[in-house]
Formats: structure tokens, C-alpha cells, sequence
């Protein structure tokens, strides 16, 4: 092949991709048209030529294969039993755009799959975005094999990590995802939280297996010993379903209400930028439950459990933005590592703002 052509090949596929999702040629959209995260554009500001710079979710989605080692039910990889290894060299596709100066910094990168622990080049890929300095990356990992790549990332707060444990109970976690490695997970999350980061996320995907009250409880205690940055709450995605059950909706209210009341912070609704009438109603619903619930029984001290939510909320912003800014290019350039000047800054920090014990480098 001549030299770039690969790369004039994918700016080729990728503008054929964008007029087809604007009705300028036939074929196929995939589900394009329905995402949320669709922005208009005048057409000259449009340049298939340069890669990344959007810092909206799933911007840069990072899916270039499926293989799990789990089997989720709920997963539309086990359904169809569509579990396959990489497509293409990733990072290859990258350094196309890269070598030319047209790969941008500041995306929002969900590195997802399938799952990436199990991918021979996964320290290599991650080590690709930190070192390029590519924006906020997500690593979506079911969190059964440990990566000590990860924990480092976490405690230089430089990932996120979001892990579905969606339960507190070992059988459950087993009839859900095919395999008996909760007591694994929490362990492996637990060593993710002794990194001190401020990016450990948990999932609660609420499906027909999971909705119990021994489900809600397990996992409330399993949320205070872990103590995730977050907890996200999601319906299962009913594939071509005009609506969710109404038990789904019922556990998702009163999981929301009994976290609030135990951990003393809201979860997050994961399905925020979803968009559609059943989206729309499910979050109505979801709203109004959560309300009937706190009219029947108050949470006492609501509001003390709101301040200690937006302390810890203000909290944790402080320490990301030490943490970026300490691994920024802007701060290497200014303070090189190893610099004296690196040294005298870390000393005033830490007799000044650093005093704070957790903004302590
Ligand atoms: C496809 S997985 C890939 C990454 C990794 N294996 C994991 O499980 O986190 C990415 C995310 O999609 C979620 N997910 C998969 N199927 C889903 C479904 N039918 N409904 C809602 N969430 C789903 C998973 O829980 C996970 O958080
Ligand atoms: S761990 Fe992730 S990719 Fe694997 S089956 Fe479950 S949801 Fe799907």
C-alpha cells in the first residue's frame, strides 16, 4: 500500500460515515441518529482529517474488539454470543493521524470492549493516552483481573474507573455474569480504592435477576466498604422495549432512596443523556418515586446530607485539578521533572496549600 494511504482510507470512510447519518448517501447509520451526544456543526467547521478534541462522553470510544471473560446476561455480547478479539491495531490507527499533527488532546476517551484488562495491549494503549496526553479517559473494567497500570493511573488520578458490580451478593453476582468472581472484584476494587483516587465509579445495572431487597442491602454495604467516588444507576438497555418494568423502576427509586440515606450522597443517573420517549419517561417515573418515597418517610437530616454530598463533591474537583495540573504538559514545560524549580515548588506547596491534608503531594 502507498505510503498513506491508510490514512486517506479512513478520512474517506469517516466522511462516507458522516453523510450517510446526514442523508447525504445511502447505507447503513448504525445507531448514530439516536445518540445524545450529537452536535450540530456548520459543514466548513467539519474536518474529517484531524481525529479527537471533543470532550463530550464516548467522544473517543475505544471498542475495537468484544472478548470478555464474563458472560452477562444483560450484555449484547452474550446474547449473540459475539465475542471477538481485536479488529485492527489500535494504536496504529492513532499514530496515523498522530505523525501528522492531527491527533487533538482534551477528549473524554471511554476505553470500554469487551473487556480491556484482558487485553494483551491494554497497559500499552493506556500508557498511549497518558503519555500523549489525550484528555480524560474511562476505563470501563468488570474489574476481575487486577492491573497494577491501573492503580497507578488511579492514584496519579490521571483514569477513571467504572466497574458494573450491579449487586452485594455472590450468587447473584454469579447467575448475572456468568462466573463466581464477586468476592475477587470487591478485593480488586478495594486495592483500587487504596489508591486514594478520586475517580473509582461504581454501576448498578438493575435487571429481572438483581432487583431484591437482599440485592439492595448486600450492595449498600458493599458501597460503604468500597466507597466509590460515584455510584451510576442504569436500567438494563431492553433492546427494542418501548418502556421498563415497573419493578425495574420501583428498585431504582428505592436503591437511589437508600443510598442517599446510608452513604449520605445522591447516586447518579446514568441515563441522563439518553434520548427518547421512553428515556424520558423512565426518568420521569424514576423522579416521582424517589419523591414518594422521601414524602412517606424523610430522610431526617436531608439537608446535612446534601452539604456533606457538595463537600465532598467540592473535595474531590480540588484534588483532580492538583492532580491534572501536576501531570500537565504546561506544568513539565514550566517545572521540568527532576528540576530544582520542580523541587521549590513541591517545598512552597507543601507548607502552604499542601497543609490541607488531602491536597498533602
Ligand atoms: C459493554 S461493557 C464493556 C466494559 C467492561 N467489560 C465492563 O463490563 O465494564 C461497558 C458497560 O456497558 C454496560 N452494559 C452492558 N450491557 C448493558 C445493558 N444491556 N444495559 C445497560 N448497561 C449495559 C456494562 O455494565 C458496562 O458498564
Ligand atoms: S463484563 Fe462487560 S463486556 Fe463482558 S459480558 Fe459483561 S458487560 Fe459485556
Amino acid at each position: 500500500m502507498r505510503d498513506g494511504a491508510g490514512y486517506d482510507l479512513m478520512v474517506q470512510r469517516r466522511r462516507e460515515h458522516f453523510e450517510r447519518v446526514n442523508g447525504l448517501r445511502e447505507g447503513s447509520t448504525g445507531s448514530c441518529p439516536g445518540c445524545g451526544h450529537l452536535k450540530e456543526k456548520k459543514f466548513k467547521d467539519v474536518n474529517f482529517e484531524y481525529i479527537g478534541g471533543e470532550p463530550l462522553a464516548a467522544a473517543m470510544n475505544i471498542q475495537h474488539y468484544t472478548m470478555c471473560n464474563e458472560r452477562c446476561t444483560y450484555c449484547n455480547f452474550s446474547v449473540e454470543d459475539n465475542f471477538v478479539p481485536p479488529q485492527y491495531e489500535f494504536l496504529g490507527y492513532l499514530e496515523e493521524f498522530r505523525k501528522r499533527g492531527k491527533l487533538r488532546g482534551g477528549n473524554w476517551i471511554d476505553f470500554s470492549g469487551g473487556e480491556p484488562a484482558t487485553l494483551k495491549s491494554f497497559d500499552e494503549i493506556l500508557n498511549y493516552f497518558l503519555s500523549h496526553k489525550l484528555g480524560t479517559i474511562v476505563v470501563y473494567s468488570n474489574s476481575t483481573v487486577y492491573k497494577q497500570s491501573i492503580y497507578d493511573a488511579l492514584e496519579k488520578n490521571q483514569i477513571i474507573l467504572t466497574t458494573s458490580l450491579d449487586t452485594g451478593l455472590a450468587s447473584t453476582y454469579k447467575k448475572l455474569r456468568g462466573l463466581d468472581f464477586y468476592s475477587k472484584v470487591v478485593g480488586n476494587l478495594i486495592r483500587y480504592r487504596n489508591s486514594g483516587t478520586s475517580g473509582l465509579w461504581l454501576k448498578y445495572v438493575i435487571c429481572d435477576i438483581n432487583r431484591t431487597e437482599d440485592d439492595l442491602w448486600s450492595f449498600i454495604m458493599a458501597v460503604l466498604a468500597i466507597k466509590p467516588d460515584k455510584v451510576m444507576m442504569c436500567p438494563e438497555f431492553a433492546y427494542g422495549a418501548e418502556s421498563f418494568p415497573k419493578e425495574t423502576v420501583e428498585f431504582a427509586a428505592k436503591l437511589w432512596y437508600q443510598l442517599e440515606k446510608h452513604t449520605g450522597f445522591a447516586p447518579v443517573d446514568y441515563t441522563t443523556a439518553f434520548k427518547g420517549p421512553k428515556w424520558d419517561r423512565y426518568r420521569a417515573d424514576l423522579r416521582s418515586a424517589v419523591e414518594a418515597l422521601k414524602v412517606k418517610r424523610p430522610l431526617k437530616s436531608e439537608s446535612k446530607l446534601k452539604e456533606r454530598g457538595m463537600v465532598r463533591a467540592a473535595k474531590s474537583r480540588l484534588i483532580l485539578a492538583r492532580d491534572r495540573a501536576l501531570h500537565s504538559a504546561l506544568r513539565a514545560r514550566i517545572l521540568p521533572d527532576g528540576s530544582t524549580q520542580l523541587r521549590i515548588a513541591r517545598r512552597v506547596w507543601g507548607e502552604t496549600v499542601g497543609r490541607i491534608a488531602f491536597l498533602r503531594v
